[in-house]
C-alpha cells in the first residue's frame, strides 16, 4: 500500500450508458518518448498518457539532457540523437513501471555514461535477471542487488555486441530491452520469443527508421542508421478499456460504445476471449493511426460462460486477467486460465490477489495453480472490502465488479490507479446510472 492511502467505495449502478474515450496505450506512449528522445528532430505525440509510468519515462529522459514540453494537449519532444544523451545527474526513479525500467536497462547499457535505475517497494520486488542476463552476454556491465536480478540497478555503459538470444519468455519488455541495446551494438541484434508479445517496439522503429527486420517471431535490429522525428497520434489503450468492456458485458441494461482503442492483433487476446465466452462485443469504424491498427468498440451486457484460457492467446491478454476473472466471475460455469505464470510477476501477483478479491466479495469457488486459476460463476456479487494490493490493475478490477455487485465494494488503496488510468473513477460515474 502506498505511504498515503486513498480508499475508495463503488457503489453499485443501475445500468452504464454513454461514450467513454480511453486514454493514450501506456506501452506506446513510453516508446514515443524514448524513440523521439534518440531522433534527430522533433517528434510530437498527441493523445500521450499522462499517466504516473509514463511520467517516470519522460522525466528519466529529461534527466538525460532531453528537452520535453507538455502542452496538456501535446508533448514535444526535442531528440538529441542516437548517439546524443547525456550521463543523469542522479538516480533515475521508474516508480511503479516495469516498462520504464526495463527499457531503460537495455538502452542505457549502450551508453558511454554511468546510470542508476530504481523504482518503488513493488518494482524493486520484480525479476530484472531477464534483461539483466542476455545484456551481460551483449557485453554490458550491469551490477544490482542478487547480483544484478533485482533493483536498484547500475549500468556502466560501454560497447555491446550483438547476439541471437532465444527468450524462453514471451515479454515484450525483453524485447525492447534488447532491441534498443541493438542500436548501440556491432553487428545484429537477434530476439526470438515462443509466441509473439506486443509487437508496438517493431512498429516503432520502423516507423522512425531503425533498421529492423521481423519474421514470424523473431526480429532483428541492426545499429547504424539515424532515427527521425515523427508524428505520433498514441491510440487508446485496450488493456484500459478492457475494465469498460467488462462492465458493459456485466451489467445488466448496459451499452457502451468505447471510442478510438488500439486493436493491434497483439493485444487483442481480451476481445477474442470476452467474445468466445458469449460477449457481445462489436468493432466499428476499424482505421490506421501511426502504423497502428483503431477501432470504436460497442458492448452490450451479455449472458456470459465459463471457457478454457491457454496457450498463444495469454501474451494477447496478459495485462487483462484481472478484468477477465470478473467477467469469470460472472458467467455461467467455470473459466480455467492456464500457462499464465507470468500473472505471478506483475504489479503485485494478480492470481493470489484476485483469489482473495473475489473470494471476498461472494465469488463462487475458486482455485489458484502454480500458472493461473479456476473461476466459478455466480449470478451476482455481494460487494465487500478488498485490497488493491497497490496494482493499479487489480483497484480497477473491482470497480468494475462493484458496479454489478448488490452492496458495492470499498478498495483500501486506488491511488495507483493513477499510473495508467488517470480519471477513471469519474470516467465510470460519467457513463453509471444509479
Ligand atoms: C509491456 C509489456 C508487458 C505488459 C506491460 C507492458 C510493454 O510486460 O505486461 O504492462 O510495454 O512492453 P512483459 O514484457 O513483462 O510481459
Amino acid at each position: 500500500m502506498h505511504e498515503h492511502a486513498t480508499p475508495h467505495t463503488v457503489p453499485p449502478v443501475k445500468t452504464l450508458q454513454g461514450t467513454v474515450a480511453i486514454p493514450g496505450d501506456k506501452s506506446i506512449s513510453h516508446r514515443s518518448i524514448m524513440l523521439g528522445s534518440l531522433a534527430t528532430g522533433i517528434t510530437r505525440i498527441t493523445n500521450f498518457l499522462r499517466g504516473e509510468d509514463n511520467f517516470a519515462t519522460m522525466n528519466a529522459f529529461r534527466n538525460m539532457g532531453v528537452m520535453i514540453e507538455d502542452s496538456g494537449s501535446v508533448v514535444t519532444v526535442h531528440g538529441v540523437g542516437v548517439h546524443g544523451l547525456q550521463e543523469p545527474g542522479d538516480v533515475l526513479d521508474c516508480g511503479n513501471s516495469g516498462t520504464t525500467i526495463r527499457l531503460m536497462t537495455g538502452l542505457l547499457s549502450g551508453q558511454s555514461f554511468f546510470s542508476v535505475l530504481t523504482g518503488d517497494q513493488y518494482l524493486r520486488k520484480r525479476p530484472m535477471k531477464r534483461v539483466t542476463e542476455p545484456l551481460r552476454r551483449m557485453g554490458a556491465t550491469i551490477a544490482g542487488r542478487g547480483n544484478g536480478t533485482l533493483a536498484p540497478l547500475a549500468v556502466s555503459g560501454g560497447r555491446l555486441s550483438g547476439i541471437t538470444f532465444q527468450s524462453p519468455i514471451a515479454s515484450a519488455q525483453v524485447k525492447s530491452a534488447l532491441m534498443l541495446a541493438g542500436l548501440y551494438a556491432d553487428g545484429a541484434t537477434t530476439i526470438s520469443e515462443p509466441t509473439l508479445s506486443r509487437d508496438h517496439s517493431e512498429r516503432m522503429f520502423r516507423f522512425f527508421g531503425a533498421d529492423v527486420e521481423t519474421a514470424d517471431t523473431t526480429v532483428t535490429v541492426r545499429a547504424g542508421r539515424e532515427l527521425h522525428g515523427q508524428e505520433i497520434v498514441v491510440p487508446g489503450d485496450i488493456s484500459s478499456a478492457a475494465f469498460f468492456l467488462v462492465a458493459g458485458l456485466i451489467v445488466p441494461g448496459a451499452e457502451l460504445l468505447i471510442r478510438n482503442v488500439g486493436i493491434n492483433p497483439t493485444r487483442t487476446g481480451v476481445l477474442d476471449i470476452l467474445q468466445q465466452m458469449g460477449g457481445d462485443i462489436v468493432l466499428q469504424d476499424q482505421r490506421e493511426v501511426s502504423g497502428e491498427p483503431v477501432a470504436d468498440l460497442l458492448v452490450r451486457h451479455s449472458r456470459l460462460k465459463g471457457i478454457e484460457i491457454g496457450g498463444d492467446v495469454v501474451p494477447r491478454a496478459i495485462d487483462e486477467f484481472p478484468a477477465i476473472s470478473v467477467a469469470a466471475a460472472l458467467a455461467e460455469g467455470t473459466t480455467v486460465i492456464k500457462d499464465a505464470h507470468e500473472l505471478r510477476v506483475k504489479e503485485t501477483d494478480r492470481i493470489a490477489a484476485m483469489a482473495q478479491n473475489l473470494r471476498a466479495i461472494g465469488s463462487g469457488t475458486i482455485e489458484e495453480s502454480e500458472d493461473g486459476m479456476s473461476i466459478t460463476g455466480v449470478e451476482t456479487l455481494r460487494g465487500g472490502s478488498v485490497a488493491s494490493f497497490g496494482d493499479h490493475r487489480i483497484a480497477m478490477s473491482l470497480a468494475i465488479a462493484a458496479c454489478a455487485s448488490r452492496n458495492g465494494v470499498t478498495i483500501d488503496d486506488v491511488s495507483c490507479v493513477s499510473t495508467s488510468f488517470p480519471g477513471f473513477f469519474e470516467l465510470l460515474a460519467g457513463v453509471s446510472r444509479v
